[in-house]
């Protein structure tokens, strides 16, 4: 139905408001189902997956009290390889998903302490990990530094480039037939009586009616007008600054394989693609909306990314940029139906959108055209926080 004052110009059986990779494995695996299928967003394929690394770090990201969203990385991580190739089939292009694996180093008591504990808790989850001495770790990667106390070899945790996984999206998506409406979505609109979502204004005051709205704005996704108070879309922008340097083929190979240290509290992370791109990052920081590229951002991600592998020095360095990775308060995204009928979540993937990318196609398409979250995905349904939100309050 058209929002008062608006002229429904495209009526689908799904729009979804949002045009990252979330957005867009979304749009894509329902148009799969024979959708008719809007996407909504001014610039599609931009946004936090434009400046992620794409580590796919089901392992190696591992916190303790996260067992739940474990189950759900590795049944992604373990999606990927198809994913990957059935995506470039589609597209005609590919994602960047290297099988390279992960290795994540101490350099000090500290750190070591830090990985065993880490290596403990990936025991208890029946993980396959090895620990390897120093050594053995400059044995595989000889460009780390000789003081390295021993690390963490994580053979299955790989990457992707979200900027070609992006690209690759946005043309399976139009060959799938979604349709793209490149304006910003301003409001929510409901059936006449207020229970069901109808789908949405945009900022030109037209509108895209629905029988499903999905929100997939990643951190934005609760800036929609119109949405039902209440906690509805309880996430929160956590900034990430990050760099690019390039590998000199003189210095090659630099390295092969993810590597990961503890930094004086912080978490490094370099990630060599082989374009010769190494994306090094990231900083985790609350400061709302703010994407600016600060010294105090950078340099602690220099200092400490050199403490590992001190040959990045002489790396040129080519990009600094900063995106906001959307997060709940548990760290898990969100998942499925709403408690307002018609209006569904995918959203909330904190650092682990492009993991998570052939999961969540999966799970929302499933729930958008049978009703029915797949068993993997219920721990994550979309109205866990507002259903908590309303208990405190009773
Ligand atoms: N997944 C890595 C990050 O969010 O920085």
């Amino acid at each position: 139905m058209p929002a008062k004052g608006g002229v429904a110009l495209t009526a689908c059986d799904v729009v979804v408001v949002g045009g990252g990779v979330i957005g867009l494995v979304t749009a894509w695996r329902v148009a799969q189902r024979g959708a008719r299928v809007a996407v909504v967003d001014p610039r599609p394929g931009g946004g936090a997956a434009q400046v992620a690394a794409g580590m796919l770090a089901a392992v190696t990201e591992l916190h303790h009290g996260e067992e739940a969203l474990l189950d759900l990385n590795l049944a992604s991580a373990a999606r990927w390889p198809d994913f990957a190739a059935e995506l470039a089939e589609a597209a005609g292009t590919g994602t960047g998903y290297r099988e390279c694996g992960t290795l994540a180093v101490a350099l000090d008591a500290d750190d070591r302490a830090l990985l065993r504990d880490l290596h403990q808790l990936q025991r208890r989850c029946g993980l396959d990990t090895q620990w390897l001495t120093g050594r053995e770790c400059r044995k595989l990667e000889p460009m780390l530094a000789p003081g390295i106390r021993g690390g963490l070899r994580v053979d299955g945790d790989h990457q992707a480039d979200p900027r070609l996984l992006t690209a690759a999206l946005l043309t399976a998506c139009e060959r799938a037939g979604v349709v793209f409406r490149r304006r910003e979505a301003r409001e929510l609109t409901l059936s006449g009586s207020g229970e069901r979502a109808t789908g949405v204004v945009l900022d030109d005051g037209t509108a895209v009616a629905a029988g499903r709205t999905v929100l997939a704005g990643g951190s934005r996704s609760a800036d929609l007008a119109g949405l039902p108070p209440g906690g509805t879309v309880p996430v929160r922008p956590v900034k990430g600054q990050i760099l690019r340097l390039r590998m000199l083929p003189e210095l090659t190979p630099f390295l092969s394989r993810t590597v990961r240290a503890v930094g004086r509290g912080g978490q490094i992370y370099l990630v060599p693609r082989v374009s010769g791109e190494l994306v090094v990052g990231a900083t985790s920081e609350e400061r709302g909306w703010d994407t600016a590229v600060t010294a105090g951002g950078v340099y602690p991600l220099l200092r400490d990314a050199r403490e590992p592998v001190p040959g990045i020095t002489e790396l040129p360095l080519v990009e600094t940029r900063a995106g906001l990775r959307p997060t709940t308060p548990d760290n898990a995204p969100l998942l499925g139906p709403s408690e307002l009928p018609g209006l569904f979540l995918a959203t909330g993937h904190h650092r682990n959108g492009v993991l998570l990318a052939p999961v969540t196609g999966d799970a929302l398409a499933a729930s958008l055209t049978t009703g029915e979250l797949p068993d993997y995905a219920r721990p994550f349904h979309a109205h866990r926080f507002a259903r908590a939100a309303r208990e405190v309050m009773a």
